[in-house]
């Protein structure tokens, strides 16, 4: 079973609507780490050796947070800019991260139609995120396609809930090994078609 570590950060959770929907069931699986950076560091004050104790403990990395500004929420920021230091997760003698495997969780405002080279914004979610996929391979990470939410701004509640199950799916499905690892490396985004990357109909629904 793979131990999967969720990095969170929305710096406004009483403003939230879609990643409060999408966080509901995440934080009760048995080998799932629910981490609320916002809520554990409302100063910034970061424990740098526990965030490093708990990367140690975990296989599976994930940053979720809404997409602003083109990024992420500060704080994720300064999380890699404390936490990740040199000697410990890159350079030469290197190895705490090495072999784990790294994923974003993104809502963005913007429709899916905008994130393209012809649409509104011009680039691909991909493309934005170019500088932590760069850093999640320089510490020796597998980087995974993110897990991508568009277009939350008009969402219905219902449709929030369609992709909180999907999100749970994925959760589930990685924690089990269920899931195609070698597929999804071709996905623009792993939720594009979850269903052909799951091997188990997104493994167990239970805890
Ligand atoms: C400060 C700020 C910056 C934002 N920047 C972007 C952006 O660059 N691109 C985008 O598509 N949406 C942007 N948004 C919209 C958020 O991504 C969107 O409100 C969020 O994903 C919705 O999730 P929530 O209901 O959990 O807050 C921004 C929102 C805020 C408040």
């Amino acid at each position: 079973m793979n131990q999967i570590l969720i990095l969170f950060a929305h710096p406004a959770m009483q403003k939230s609507r879609i990643n409060r929907i999408l966080i509901a069931p995440m934080q009760e699986h048995t080998a799932v780490t629910f981490h609320d950076l916002y809520a554990a560091y409302p100063e910034f004050d970061i424990d740098v050796q526990h965030e490093q104790r708990l990367l140690t403990e975990h296989d599976i990395i994930i940053m979720h947070h809404p997409m602003f500004w083109y990024s992420t929420p500060a704080i994720l920021k300064e999380w890699q800019d404390l936490v990740l230091q040199h000697g410990w997760a890159y350079g030469s003698s290197a190895s705490a991260l090495r072999g784990k495997r790294f994923l974003n969780v993104l809502t963005t405002g913007g429709g899916e139609q905008a994130y393209s080279k012809a649409g509104l914004v011009g680039n691909t979610v991909r493309e934005l995120l170019v500088p932590i996929e760069r850093t999640a391979i320089l510490c020796g990470m597998h980087y995974l396609p993110p897990f991508v939410v568009h277009g939350t701004l008009n969402m219905s509640d219902v449709d929030a809930t369609r992709h909180a199950e999907d999100y749970q799916r994925m959760i589930l499905a990685m924690r089990d090994d269920e899931i195609e690892w070698s597929k999804i490396a071709d996905c623009h985004r792993i939720n594009e078609n979850l269903d052909d990357v799951l091997t188990r109909n997104g493994g167990s629904q239970n805890a």
